[in-house]
């Protein structure tokens, strides 16, 4: 397969690409005669597929199941799950997530990472997602994290159950250190969870401190252990909310410890947009951690959807490129080499998030997987929301969209 006249990030004049047995062969700016199917993105951008580094794909689609968060806090959110999760099947728990990743490879997300609730004396959800992992392999990767939603010290046989849940093929070990019942539950558990971890060559990805209470400072914990065992990327802290309300002396030392220990921040602005500050009247607080001073001390960020009409959630495509206009937004990061530099975080940052930085990107050797976008720079990507014209994996098209013709008067 053969892609003509590609603008690709970095890297000025047009490119072509080509692609044979599912890898990169060659990326020149020179004229090419290739063999198999020829596409010409017309001096459009060409970047990595997208990476959807949080997502709680056992929870899509059951907003108002069995009733809607009127509230819109986290915590009716975790009451309302715990009373649906009672009703969950494999087949319903499949054919929901199915939906979720069938909007995901439309909107070029060709790498997932998803929560699966493992507070479950059956872990339903997990067996189901398994199934699904293996169903969807051909044309999406998806990362299962054995997540805790009700904690690991405070539900019983909480550490029986991650256990299970490494046993069953989990990939990514979880934890939830700011909703246990004390603060010394919550650093227990962290630690816990990152022991087992490298005790099985798991991943971590920690729910933590998603609240807007200052002393919420488990992630100085989940950095600090990472730190002493040597863990580095392959730990990641998500939502990290409780930073935006932490004061700025003891955040600078966080962020010595946090880029000392490499660690990943994935942070998820539509849905701490929406959860966070609920217990503030005015001045109310954004509650979402600090993307902007994070990535500019060096410390890796990815952003993510996290929900799709779930009981924390009652909308979301999974077009990230909306999380990224609110984050940018949200963040301040709006300045005009912020806005082109903040693809990183759909992209690349997330891709690190996963372990995958080794295998991803347009470069020679590495699987032949890409998104042809309908705008010729970063800037007109994010301001116009533009579509995915081609979502191409190992040189096969999993989407083609043409975009949709309008008639109107044109003004002189
Ligand atoms: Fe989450």
């Amino acid at each position: 397969m053969l892609i003509k006249n590609a603008k690709l990030r970095r890297k000025s004049g047009l490119w072509q690409i080509y692609i044979k047995d599912g890898k990169f062969v060659e990326i020149t700016e020179r004229r090419i005669e290739a063999e198999g199917e020829i596409i010409d993105a017309k001096g459009n951008l060409v970047i990595p597929p997208y990476v959807e580094p949080h997502i709680h794909l056992d929870c899509v689609f059951t907003a108002g199941q069995p009733r809607w968060n009127e509230s819109g806090t986290l915590f009716e959110g975790i009451q309302l799950w715990s009373e649906r999760k009672e009703k969950i099947t494999i087949a319903d728990v499949k054919e929901r997530a199915k939906k979720a990743i069938q909007l995901q490879i439309s909107q070029g997300i060709q790498f997932v990472r998803s929560h699966v609730d493992t507070t479950d004396p059956n872990l339903t959800a997990l067996k189901a997602l398994i199934e699904v992992r293996e169903e969807v392999k051909e044309f999406v990767e998806l990362q299962l994290v054995a997540f805790p939603q009700e904690g690991i010290l405070s539900y019983p046989n909480g550490r029986e159950l991650l256990e299970e849940a490494v046993k069953l093929g989990a990939d990514v070990i979880g934890a939830i250190p700011h909703y246990e019942f004390t603060r010394e539950y919550g650093v227990e558990s962290v630690k816990y969870a990152l022991k087992l971890a490298s005790t099985h060559g798991k991943l971590v990805d920690i729910h933590c401190d998603e609240i807007d209470d200052p002393n919420s400072r488990f992630l100085e914990t989940v950095a600090a252990e990472a730190y002493r065992l040597g863990m580095q990327s392959n730990v990641t802290a998500s939502h990290t909310t409780a930073m935006h309300s932490y004061n700025n002396a003891y955040t600078q030392k966080l962020f010595r410890l946090l880029k000392l220990s490499e660690i990943n921040i994935v942070a998820c602005p539509t849905e701490n947009i929406h959860l966070q500050g609920r217990f503030d009247t005015f001045p109310k607080r954004r509650g979402i951690t600090r993307v902007k001073e994070l990535t500019d001390y060096g410390i890796n960020v990815g952003i993510a959807q996290d929900s799709i009409m779930d009981p924390w959630y009652p909308l979301g495509t999974d077009n990230l490129l909306r999380q990224l206009e609110m984050c940018i937004h949200v963040c301040q990061m709006m300045g005009y080499s912020e806005i082109v530099r903040s693809l990183d975080l759909i992209t690349e940052n997330s891709a690190k998030v996963l372990s995958i930085a080794d295998s991803y990107g347009i470069e020679v050797g590495k699987p032949g997987s890409l998104l042809i976008l309908d705008a010729e720079n970063e800037f007109e990507t994010i301001r116009n929301l533009a579509g995915v014209l081609y979502s191409i994996r190992q040189g096969k098209v999993l989407v083609k969209r043409v975009p949709a013709q309008t008639s109107m008067v044109i003004l002189k």
